[in-house]
């Protein structure tokens, strides 16, 4: 297979890609700009798509909100509520989520910070249609963590995040929403544990088992000499660094797909450490893993600060912003459940629809049509002068709604937030002609810029479409033709020939009785049947016993 065969039958899809967000002009209760709340969405039965703001704090004078803000993303529109019951006080840093159960939706609310910074200790459940909370009985004080709600177990799970002032954790943990209680995970899983035994000949010989814990079968009594074990890492220990479970942190992303048995975590940090990887616990087999692909190092991203949900669509999660103390980052990734492929989103910096910027203390959520950013600051310092006196923010990456500006309709289609060039169109927004003997290739499950194979890799594809600078060369010859395609015959063939055009060498059809490369050869007919010599002129000169024109006759002679 030559390496054009390859590419074609890579070949799928033609797609270029962008996301794009709206900036939307928010209507209604709007409050001042919030940092380090929590939302979640939820859509009504006549199908209002949602946002429920709770917490956080705002800049104009450090309030900790007790309000409930609901916005309809449809509409734009900001609605105050004042909840009842046994109303969750103000707070930042903690985590939130939302479950349906008889199609009524209930948020859930746990810990964070409460005013004066100290820990709140806390759990609450938000009943949507009664408008109502409860204060639900709490055995874990933390802060700066996440929880999922887990539709398909009924059941929250909540990781680590900071326990106390000082110590951040890596315990996982189970609320079961049916009997209100909370459990700690079970880990099939040490990180590491080395057995010191000594043996029936007197000499020591220590073993190290880091596998699962169901083969760890031996028990100390087994033995005549009671071993000593070491266990490193797991849970609890975070003084070392663990290799077969997350390190313990917070600001980390938590999620879960819907109806999928795994738990995604993503990012963090420790006092010292910011981190970009990425695990998966395995909810049926009780393992962590750690998929090969982790975050690639090129991309200098600090998934800190997230602590959201984002589970979206089909098939990505989405990623945005981060710092690392002294870096700010407003890059987005999209990482694909299917193939855990993670790439870089394009997210365009038009003069009328800028991009969010928000790195810190925004929340997202996720809806059939789309995702949505809210609140949030610009860096960690919050003292941002336009971020604090700015008004709530809504942005929105709509999977239908592109830059109409940008989008030439009959070029592309925009789905997905990005543009899908139509055959024949590339470019970030499909704005140019696909010249000849060119493609564009891209993998569906990833948000990269496509592949392009320009004039059969010979030269460069301008934006009318045609090829342009086919400089190089093959054994000297100049490529020709208008796709790059064709080296151009020597000699000129002898002016006895045409020049064919086959890809990537091309050859001579020579006038009748020429030959060889450039035509530079006479033949015979039938090479005069080896009867007899070819001349110049393509005449052959037969034998004395044969005639014709190849000296295929042969002349008997009669007597006479
Ligand atoms: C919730 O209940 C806990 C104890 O169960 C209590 O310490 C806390 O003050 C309550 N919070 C509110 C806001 O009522
Ligand atoms: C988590 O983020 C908050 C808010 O930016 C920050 O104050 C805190 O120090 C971070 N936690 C860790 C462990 O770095
Ligand atoms: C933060 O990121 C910058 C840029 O990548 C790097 O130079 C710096 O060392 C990082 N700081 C920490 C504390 O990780
Ligand atoms: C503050 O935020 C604005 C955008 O709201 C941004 O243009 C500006 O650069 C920020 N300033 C600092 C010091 O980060
Ligand atoms: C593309 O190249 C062709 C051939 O060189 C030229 O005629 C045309 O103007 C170019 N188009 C653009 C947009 O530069």
């Amino acid at each position: 297979m030559t390496n054009f065969q390859q590419f074609l039958a890579l070949l799928s899809i033609l797609i270029c890609i962008k996301a794009e967000w709206k900036t939307v002009q928010l209507t209604g209760d709007v409050p001042n700009n919030i940092v380090f709340h929590e939302s979640v969405e939820y859509v009504t039965a006549a199908g209002s798509q949602l946002i429920l703001l709770f917490g956080g704090q705002m800049l104009n004078g450090n309030i900790l909100n007790q309000n409930i803000y609901q916005i309809d993303v449809q509409k734009y529109q900001v609605t105050k509520i004042t909840p009842g019951g046994s109303v969750m006080t103000g707070r930042t840093k903690f985590a939130s989520c939302s479950i349906v159960i008889a199609s009524n939706t209930y948020v859930f609310l746990h810990g964070g910070y409460c005013a004066g910074n100290s820990f709140c200790g806390d759990f609450f459940q938000y009943d949507v249609a009664a408008n109502s909370y409860q204060n639900l009985t709490n055995t874990l004080s933390r802060a700066e963590h996440s929880i999922v709600c887990d539709s398909q177990n009924n059941q929250i799970w909540l990781f680590g995040g900071k326990s106390s002032s000082t110590s951040v954790m890596n315990d996982l943990w189970q609320y079961d929403i049916t009997s209100s209680a909370w459990k700690q995970a079970d880990y099939n899983i040490f990180s590491q544990v080395v057995l010191n035994v000594v043996l029936w000949d007197g000499t020591t010989a220590s073993i190290t088992i880091d596998k699962y814990s169901d083969y760890l079968q031996i028990s100390p009594s087994d033995l005549s000499n009671a071993p000593t074990m070491t266990l490193f890492g797991g849970p609890y220990d975070c003084s070392v660094q663990v290799t077969q479970m997350p390190n313990c942190r917070s600001n980390y992303s938590l999620l879960q797909k819907q109806n999928d048995p795994y738990l995604y975590l993503i990012g963090g940090q420790d006092s010292k450490n910011v981190f970009q990887d990425i695990w998966i616990y395995d909810i049926a087999n009780k393992v962590w893993i750690q998929p090969q692909d982790g975050l690639p190092s090129t991309y200098t991203q600090f998934f800190t600060q997230q602590r959201a949900t984002l589970s979206y669509s089909q098939d990505f999660t989405f990623l945005f912003g981060g710092y690392n103390w002294s870096t700010y980052s407003t890059n987005g990734f999209a990482r694909s459940f299917s193939n855990g492929k993670i790439s870089q989103l394009k997210i365009p910096q038009y003069s009328s629809q800028l991009a969010p910027q928000k790195v810190v203390g925004y929340s997202i959520n996720s809806f059939s049509s789309g995702i949505t950013m809210t609140g949030g600051c610009e860096d960690n310092t919050l003292i941002n002068v336009s971020c604090a006196q700015s008004q709530l923010s809504l942005y929105i990456l709509g999977i239908n709604d592109c830059n109409q500006a940008s989008t030439n309709h009959n070029q592309a289609k925009c789905m997905y937030g990005k543009y899908w060039c139509f055959d024949q169109f590339w470019g970030d927004l499909c704005q140019n002609n696909l010249c000849p003997g060119s493609m564009c290739l891209n993998d569906i499950n990833s948000f990269e810029s496509p592949f392009c194979y320009m004039c059969f890799g010979n030269g460069q594809c301008n934006s009318s479409g045609q090829c342009t600078s086919c400089t190089q060369t093959l054994a000297g010859i100049s490529f020709i033709q208008n796709d790059c395609s064709t080296v151009d015959c020597k000699n000129s063939c002898g002016n006895a020939g045409t020049c064919v055009n086959y890809y990537p060498v091309s050859s001579c059809n020579c006038q009748k009785l020429l030959g060889g490369d450039y035509c530079g050869k006479t033949f015979c007919l039938n090479d005069c049947s080896n009867s007899g010599t070819c001349q110049q002129n393509g005449q052959c000169q037969c034998n004395q016993d044969k005639e014709g024109a190849d000296c295929s006759i042969q002349i008997i002679g009669f007597l006479s």
